[in-house]
Order: structure tokens, then C-alpha cells, then sequence
């Protein structure tokens, strides 16, 4: 079953999540289905979504949520785990991956606030695996002042993500931005209605090729 039918069948804990996100999980998600991997949602609320995530990917995942709320211990299920902390506290994140290793996936469904998604973001991104998937979802907030939103604040997860593109080419800058460990360990940099996703990957080999003929300038160069 597709995430999209599963989410519309749900029969389990309540889950929240926007409708125009479904496509993006898949297209995101879907080549970690039936692997081993370790999953990581920041945010449990009702835990609708850590089962929904465990369905989806399967007996070999170990879907850990994470949340402010200690109510939240009680969504643990057979391969969903629960541990409640701070997503803005590198300690407690410390011990999540002290305890559960480096995630291949992080998905921050949690606070919302900036602050809180750049904090969680500069610890985890540098420890999740090498071909790993960041994505933050719901930056509807990073225009809403109430989340320490707006449209000009540089520190926004928007535009935190928009200067990530830059050191992403660092390369081609001409030594203006010097290549560093967030240049060479990732492989792509994505924005959506309300998401940006970032895949882990790195590029060996950085090289122009003009290979086969191009007829209309050979009689230029005779
Ligand atoms: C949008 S809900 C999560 C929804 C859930 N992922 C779903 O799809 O059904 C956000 C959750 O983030 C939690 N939260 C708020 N502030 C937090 C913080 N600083 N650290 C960790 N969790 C936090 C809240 O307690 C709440 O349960």
C-alpha cells in the first residue's frame, strides 16, 4: 500500500499531516522501503505517524520518535521508540544517537520554532548516515512571526536553506565561499510548499565533458 492510502486508512493513533506532503514523502521515502534503517521524527504528538512510518517501511525499520511531551513515551510499539527532550538540547539529542546510532532519515515534525529546527538541524544533519535524507516540514512557520518567522530573517530554516545552496557550490565560487564538510557530504538541496529536504550523497567526480558532434559549429572551426 502507498503512504497516501495508508494515511486514508489510518485505523491507528491520530496523525496530522498536510495532504500535499504524501507526494513528496514517496518520492523521497520510498527507496528506503523494505531496508534496514533508522528513522527519526522529531515531534510524536498522538503517534499516528511513527506507526504509519513503521508500516511503511517495514519490519527492518526502527522508527524512533522524539518530543517535548512525556506523555508521548506512551505511543512506543512494537519497533517505535520514544524518548522525550528537547529538540533544541544537543545533549539529549546526544543521547538519542548515543543510543540508537547515526538516523538515516530525519523528518522535523516538531516545535516549529526556528530556532528549535536550526539547533536540531546543525547537530543531526552532520551525524546522519552518508546517503541520508534531512527534510523539515511545515516552514509555512518560517513566515510567521509567532515561530520566530519572517520573510527577511536570515536565521529562518527557509533561508537558512537558501544560503545552503551556496555552500553546496562552493566549488564554482571562485573562492568566495570556501568548500567545506556540508559541500562535499551533500548531494542535494530541495524546496517544496511548506518543506526542504536535503540528501546526504557526495559528488567523486566533478568534471565538464562536450563528447559526440556538433555539426552546425564543425564548418566554424575549419
Ligand atoms: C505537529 S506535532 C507532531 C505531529 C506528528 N508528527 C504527526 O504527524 O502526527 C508537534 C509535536 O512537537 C512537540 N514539541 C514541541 N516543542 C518541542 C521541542 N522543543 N522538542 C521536541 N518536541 C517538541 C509537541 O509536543 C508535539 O507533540
Amino acid at each position: 500500500m502507498d503512504l497516501w492510502q495508508d494515511f486514508l486508512t489510518n485505523q491507528g493513533r491520530e496523525i496530522h499531516k498536510w495532504e500535499h506532503y504524501f507526494p513528496i514523502y514517496e518520492r523521497h521515502f520510498s527507496p528506503w522501503r523494505g531496508r534496514t534503517l533508522t528513522f527519526l521524527e522529531i515531534g510524536v504528538a498522538k503517534g499516528g505517524s511513527l506507526q504509519m512510518w513503521r508500516r511503511y517501511f517495514g519490519p527492518l525499520a526502527r522508527v524512533v520518535g522524539i518530543d517535548i511531551d512525556p506523555r508521548c513515551k506512551a505511543c512506543e510499539d512494537d519497533g517505535v521508540f520514544v524518548r522525550i527532550g528537547d529538540q533544541s538540547d544537543p545533549a539529549f539529542l546526544a543521547s538519542v544517537i548515543a543510543e540508537f546510532g547515526a538516523p538515516d532519515i530525519v523528518l522535523d515534525d516538531g516545535s516549529h520554532q526556528m530556532r528549535h529546527i536550526e539547533a536540531s538541524f546543525d547537530f543531526l544533519y552532520p551525524k546522519l548516515t552518508k546517503n541520508g535524507v534531512y527534510m523539515v516540514e511545515d516552514l509555512q512557520c518560517a513566515y510567521w512571526p509567532k515561530f520566530g518567522g519572517s520573510v527577511d530573517d536570515p536565521r529562518t530554516f527557509i533561508n537558512i536553506a537558501k544560503s545552503l545552496v551556496d555552500r553546496l557550490n562552493a566549488e564554482h565560487t571562485l573562492g568566495a565561499i570556501e568548500p567545506d564538510d556540508f559541500t562535499r557530504d551533500t548531494y542535494s538541496i530541495g524546496f517544496y510548499d511548506g518543506i526542504v529536504v536535503l540528501e546526504k550523497g557526495q559528488v567523486f567526480r566533478r568534471k565538464a565533458q562536450a563528447i559526440g558532434k556538433a555539426p552546425g559549429l564543425l564548418a566554424a572551426f575549419r
